[in-house]
């Protein structure tokens, strides 16, 4: 859905709403788009396993594509995964369906962390590859590199897999703040150079992830992980300032200053803290993304037009908006009401 005039990713409504300039209307795509709510993603992981998909370039591409062609969404996420870097590098994981990443071998000590190599764009020919091809295919729609933060990669690499509560991590942090520092130090250089690799390939916006930080007291966050995030989001401003970069998190309403401060153009938001709050909290200096509860795609759809509404209405209260979930697609998500959604917010917010 991108108007006549737009020639380039770069004037396209997505980026001029993260550089916080005028926008014909409000950008949208959602989180987790590329999934299991796609009967023909379905069809396509039948037979192949997630990380096995996410090493080949003809699945990548063709999975990144099919929310764009259905739903009309004004921007691609690169179908890979946050583990995937880790992976590259030989850390001995797989992706277990309705559970998500399991680690063989956790990391927990200063022997396990010096197994932990710096990835080069060598570990990674594929990803590049996949981000060309679709850079190719995509025109005017811009793609959305990304990378897990620190923190949430440390958690899955320490805890072994998901965690409720994070207390093996928390242990580490507190109990070994030097190894905590070094490990996260890792894990930033790792990140750093997956989303370096998809923006020399041509992704044109990148998203950090730190879908867990939101379990953080705002001293913890400060003192033991945004440094590190920090050290990714300027590492990208530094050689790619023209890629705006979105961070995201689950549950962070208590920090997100702190994480659009960290270096952000662009501070996601979930359900549980409005765009106005927000817009406020981040002093009005920042575009925000978000944050339509992804479990409200179920309700019926008069409730869901009138929540779509006032999100596109808060959302010309902020610098910039780009319309999303507050977190990912849910599985069993109908198809059909995304693109409706996403006709919807074009249709209110067209200027
Ligand atoms: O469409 C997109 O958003 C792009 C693809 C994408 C995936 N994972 C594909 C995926 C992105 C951006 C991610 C990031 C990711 N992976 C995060 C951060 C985002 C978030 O949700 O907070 C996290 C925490 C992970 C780790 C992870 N990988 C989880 C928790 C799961 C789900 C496990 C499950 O089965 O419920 C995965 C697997 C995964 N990553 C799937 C997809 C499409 C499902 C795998 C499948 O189809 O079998």
């Amino acid at each position: 859905m991108t108007s006549p005039d737009v020639q380039t990713p770069r004037d396209s409504a997505l980026l001029r709403a993260a550089r916080r300039e005028e926008v014909p209307f409000t950008p949208v795509w959602f989180m987790r788009q590329a999934g299991r709510s796609l009967p023909e993603y379905r069809a396509i992981r039948e037979d192949v396993s997630m990380l096995e998909s996410c090493r080949t370039p003809d699945l990548v591409t063709e999975i990144t594509l099919q929310p764009v062609r259905r739903h009309g969404v004004d921007a691609a996420i690169f179908f890979s995964d946050i583990v995937v870097p880790l992976m590259a590098v030989g850390v001995d994981l797989d992706i277990v369906a309705g559970t998500g990443p399991v680690v063989a071998h956790p990391v927990r000590t200063r022997a396990d962390l010096e197994r932990l190599p710096e990835l080069t764009p060598e570990h990674v020919p594929d990803i590049s590859e996949s981000v060309r091809r679709l850079v190719a295919d995509l025109g005017a729609t811009p793609l959305i590199g990304f990378a897990g933060a620190p923190f949430t990669l440390a958690s899955y690499l320490v805890e072994g897999g998901p965690s409720k509560n994070h207390e093996r991590t928390k242990a580490l942090m507190h109990g070994d703040p030097g190894l905590w520092s070094d490990l996260c130090a890792r894990l930033a250089q790792i990140s750093l150079a997956f989303l370096r690799v998809q923006a020399d390939a041509g992704a044109s916006v990148v998203q950090l992830f730190d879908s867990w930080a939101g379990h953080l007291s705002r001293a913890d966050y400060l003192r033991h992980v945004e440094p590190h995030s920090r050290s990714v989001l300027s590492g990208m401003a530094q050689s790619h300032p023209e890629v705006p970069r979105i961070h995201f998190g689950v549950g962070t309403g208590e920090l997100l200053p702190q994480m659009a401060e960290a270096g952000a153009d662009v501070i996601g938001v979930d359900y549980r803290v409005s765009l106005a709050d927000a817009v406020e909290r981040t002093g009005g200096r920042y575009a925000v993304q978000g944050n339509l509860d992804p479990a409200l795609l179920f309700a019926p759809w008069d409730a869901l037009e009138q929540r779509v509404r006032e999100i596109v209405e808060e959302g010309r209260q902020a610098p910039g908006h780009i319309f999303n979930l507050g977190h990912g697609v849910l599985p069993s998500t109908d198809p059909d009401v995304l693109t409706r959604v996403v006709e919807l917010v074009h249709e209110v917010s067209r200027r």
